[in-house]
């Protein structure tokens, strides 16, 4: 007896007429014409369901704060760390609640059920701390949020920010996270590294860095990150985020690097929205696309996954959770246009931020959890094309969230009333 059976479901690896057998808030059986009675029975028709939305990269302290004080006037990074700056002294434990419980409702209408997000902890009073960590728990049955101790004004350059950072993760944070570009010096931020890699060893914690978010073909800390995840054995359990200066780097250089991040274990997280539009703002013509050599990393065997980093705050002014546009704004930038290249930017938005997040139970197999995303679309290349509707968001094998198809009516002589964009992908 099934609580729940999803009948003619499209799967992301192509296999297609299959039901989902769900009991328990798991995945019981995957079989064409599934026997058995069930609570409740919902026709997919055909329709892709996947696991759902990973975002490996976020920073739900910031978000929908986009005006307050002001907007960023050079669309820089460096601007965008200022205006958080000055944010910081204004606000308060419950407007950062109120704000990340309003994007974890985005989240969960657009299929997104997992979010690692950075939060500063150069604040000494910690609020943002107190206040995502509640978060954490209000959302956990239908969200899983895991949080990184993100240093944002250099956890060496910062006053108190190391010890603030240590007491973030003895209050429950869950990743170490760094900034070794935003650091003095090269010097202090291959210091930095390796600070904040042993203090991960120490704790066995993992380690995700803001690393080399720069222009800057020198800046070269993904290197020093590599080193010491290896020195330590930290490896697969550590991620560099950003890494774009590995865009501008001597293409040599690169041909040595990448072995290294390799060997190391090193998995990589490229955010496209932000950085197409931060980086390259010093560049006249050509400009410099601001994100890292996805291909490259993909193709050398470095898990590569797309976070979504920014929505409506001091660094970017748009977004709404949608991880299938942050998914064809890296394919776009990367140009990944192959029918590969599209399945891989697929991936990199499902099933490998799940892999670095450590996520349990996920995918679509008998045992894993019955959280699921139903698309408007047959597969994943369709489902990128049209940012494809969530149908219907599953959690635990219940419906957490449902959006109506999108369809046009169209009023032309001879031609269909109805359109929908349905075309084969494949
Ligand atoms: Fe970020």
């Amino acid at each position: 007896m099934f609580d729940l059976i999803l009948r003619n479901c499209s799967f992301p690896d192509g296999r297609s007429g299959l039901d989902i057998g769900i009991a328990d808030g798991r995945i019981l059986a995957v079989e064409a014409a599934l026997p058995g009675a069930a609570g409740e029975v919902i026709d997919a028709a055909g329709q892709l369901v996947t696991p759902p939305f990973v975002d490996a990269h976020f920073h739900m302290d910031a978000t929908l704060s986009y005006g307050l004080p002001r907007v960023n006037q050079s669309g820089t990074l460096l601007e965008g760390i200022a205006l958080w700056g000055e944010l910081k002294p204004m606000l308060t434990q419950e407007a950062l609640v109120e704000r990340a419980l309003a994007y974890c409702d985005w989240a969960v209408a657009k299929g997104l059920l997992a979010i690692r997000s950075h939060v500063d902890v150069c604040d000494p009073r910690l609020q943002a701390v107190e206040a995502l960590l509640h978060v954490k728990e209000q959302v956990r049955p239908w969200l899983d949020l895991q949080l990184v101790a993100f240093p944002q004004d250099g956890v060496l350059r910062a006053p108190g920010a190391l010890a603030n950072l240590t007491r973030a993760l003895d209050m429950g944070v869950d990743v170490v996270g760094g900034i070794p570009h935003f650091e003095r010096t090269m010097a202090d931020g291959a210091e930095s590294v390796r600070i904040l890699c042993e203090l991960a060893a120490e704790r066995g914690l993992p380690v995700d860095m803001h690393c080399d978010e720069s222009d800057d073909p020198l800046s070269r800390h993904i290197e020093t990150l590599a080193f010491h995840t290896q020195r330590l054995g930290l490896g697969g359990r550590v991620a560099g985020s950003h890494l774009t200066s590995m865009h501008s780097m001597d293409n040599y250089y690169v041909s040595k690097l990448l072995p290294l991040i390799v060997e190391a274990g090193v998995a990589a997280i490229a955010n496209p929205l932000i950085n197409i539009t931060l980086q390259g703002r010093h560049d006249t013509y050509p400009k410099r696309r601001g994100m890292t050599r996805v291909p490259e990393l993909l193709a050398a065997g470095v898990p590569v996954a797309f976070g979504h980093d920014c929505v409506m705050d001091p660094w970017y002014s748009l977004g709404s959770g949608d991880m299938l546009e942050v998914a064809a704004m890296g394919l776009h930038v990367a140009q990944m246009t192959s029918q590969d290249g599209m399945r891989a930017c697929f991936k990199a938005v499902t099933e490998t931020p799940a892999q670095i997040l450590g996520l349990e139970g996920y995918g679509l197999a008998p045992g894993c959890r019955a959280d699921l995303v139903l698309l408007q679309a047959r597969d994943p290349i369709e489902a990128l094309r049209l940012r494809a509707t969530r149908l219907l968001v599953l959690k635990a094998g219940k419906v957490v969230a449902r959006s109506p198809a999108a369809v046009a009516t169209l009023n032309l002589p001879g031609r269909p009333g109805q359109i929908d964009f349905a075309r084969r992908s494949s």
